[in-house]
């Protein structure tokens, strides 16, 4: 078992590594804030790509999934939660983002464009002169459908690679982990994806996944490895500041943002905070949010172990079971954490109990429909200020625009979201 009381990256206390051990809710905050020099790797011109590829795919995707007038653009609202409280909260929509009501379209659309576009351009269907709508055509189906696609997942991230998958007509696998939800399962299956069900947790579905046989019409989408999904998601980066921008909010380091982000395997919340990262520097706080049973990050980051060694939650003696099925993870991306370790902020560890609330609770202030995953985020926001206010060297929070990254749960059935509350007002 690593050692996790010596802990290199953070000095974190004790206390805090019992309540973690005790599957108690945890706050960490970094000493400072971090700015742009904390970044770990170099993908800073792969994520200008992925925002042209994005772009290059607006009139394919409109043209495969559109319907009720969308443009094909993959970009959510950003607004003003109405209770008023300590400080100023924004939320940002992914939780009702296109086409797939979650923020793994960001990044798995984003790599299914990545693969087509590669197909594309091997099989001569897209030239220099080509436009990317050629990829939409019939004829452009009829080659995908000879290649595969595969991918691991609790749920959100099956669906996004999915949908886009099937909509070109790429042959698509879905590992799915044991947390998956039935409903997630069917709705691939409606697709015409296949779904491999797995009764182990969501690393051994990516590890189950990933030893599949492969060749050159064969593609395994890593959510544990992959730029191409790191980079999908870091573009919600720019579309977050441009938003801010028309809306006159000029975050500094006395005034900063504070962004927080549901984190499963950490590439989501992840890229986002690389993006974030390279805007604003330490004008940004971004702040992981994880359930107690699966701090899948916190272990890795207060471990301060290489990213290829990471520990897991199970070597904490957590047992990785929670109803947040999109943050059921017991082991980080190594790439998320070479990535970002030194970039996240703080750290936020919530139990059920209070991401159910708060999904009741954003139901009844905002009519906001949120999985548990998501509404890990608004929960976070009154527990991490009261943490930070007391901690030395950091700007007064009251002054901070607060963003909640609201992740997924505006297409939940009426029957899941039903049984959702049910379970939370049990609660009270
Ligand atoms: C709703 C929701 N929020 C957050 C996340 C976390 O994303 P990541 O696993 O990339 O950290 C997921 C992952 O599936 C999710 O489904």
């Amino acid at each position: 078992m690593p050692d996790l009381l010596h802990c290199p990256a953070f000095h974190v206390p004790q206390n805090l590594l019992t309540s973690l051990r005790a599957g108690r809710p945890a706050i960490w905050v970094r000493d400072t804030i971090s700015g742009r020099t904390s970044l770990g790797l170099d993908v800073t011109d792969r994520i200008a790509e992925a925002a042209r590829r994005f772009g290059n795919f607006r009139g394919a995707l409109a043209t495969l999934l559109g319907g009720e007038g969308w443009d094909g653009a993959i970009c959510s609202r950003l607004t003003e939660w109405p209770t008023p409280g300590a400080a100023r909260i924004l939320v940002k929509q992914d939780h009702d983002l296109p086409v797939t009501g979650s923020i793994k379209a960001r990044g798995g659309i984003h790599e299914v464009l990545t693969y087509v576009e590669r197909i594309g351009r091997r099989e001569g269907l897209l030239g220099a002169e080509t436009g990317h709508a050629v990829l939409a055509t019939e004829s452009a189906r009829t080659v995908f459908s000879r290649y595969r696609i595969s991918v691991a997942s609790t749920g959100n991230l099956g669906y996004s690679v999915g949908l886009a998958g099937r909509a070109f007509g790429l042959d698509v696998t879905v590992h799915m982990s044991r947390d998956a939800k039935a409903w997630k399962k069917d709705r691939l299956r409606a697709l015409g994806a296949t779904v491999v069900e797995h009764a182990g947790d969501y690393g051994e579905a990516c590890a189950a996944a990933r030893a599949e046989p492969r060749d050159d019409f064969s593609h395994f989408v890593d959510d544990e490895n992959s730029p191409d999904l790191f980079c999908g998601y870091a573009v919600a980066a720019k579309e977050l500041a441009e938003q801010l921008s028309r809306q006159a909010i000029h975050p500094t380091p006395d005034a900063p943002l504070v962004v927080y982000l549901p984190c499963g395997v950490g590439g989501a919340p992840g890229g986002i905070t690389y993006g974030l990262k390279a805007i604003f520097g330490d004008s940004v706080v971004c702040v992981f949010v994880e359930p107690t049973a699966s701090p899948a990050m916190f272990v890795a980051l207060t471990s301060g172990a290489p990213a290829d060694a990471l520990p897991s939650v199970y070597d904490l003696g957590l047992d990785n079971r929670t109803l947040a099925d999109g943050l059921a993870v017991a082991r980080a991306s190594a790439l998320a954490v070479s990535a970002v370790r030194n970039a996240i902020d703080g750290m936020v560890t919530l139990s059920d109990a209070t991401m159910l609330k708060a999904s009741a609770d954003s139901w009844a202030a905002a009519g906001l429909r949120l999985e548990p995953s998501a509404a890990a985020a608004l929960a976070a926001i009154s527990h991490f200020m009261e943490r930070a206010q007391r901690a030395a060297g950091w700007p007064d929070l009251s002054r901070a625009t607060h963003i909640a990254w609201l992740t997924g749960g505006a297409r939940l059935p009426e029957s899941e979201w039903q049984k959702q509350m049910a379970a939370a007002r049990a609660l009270c």
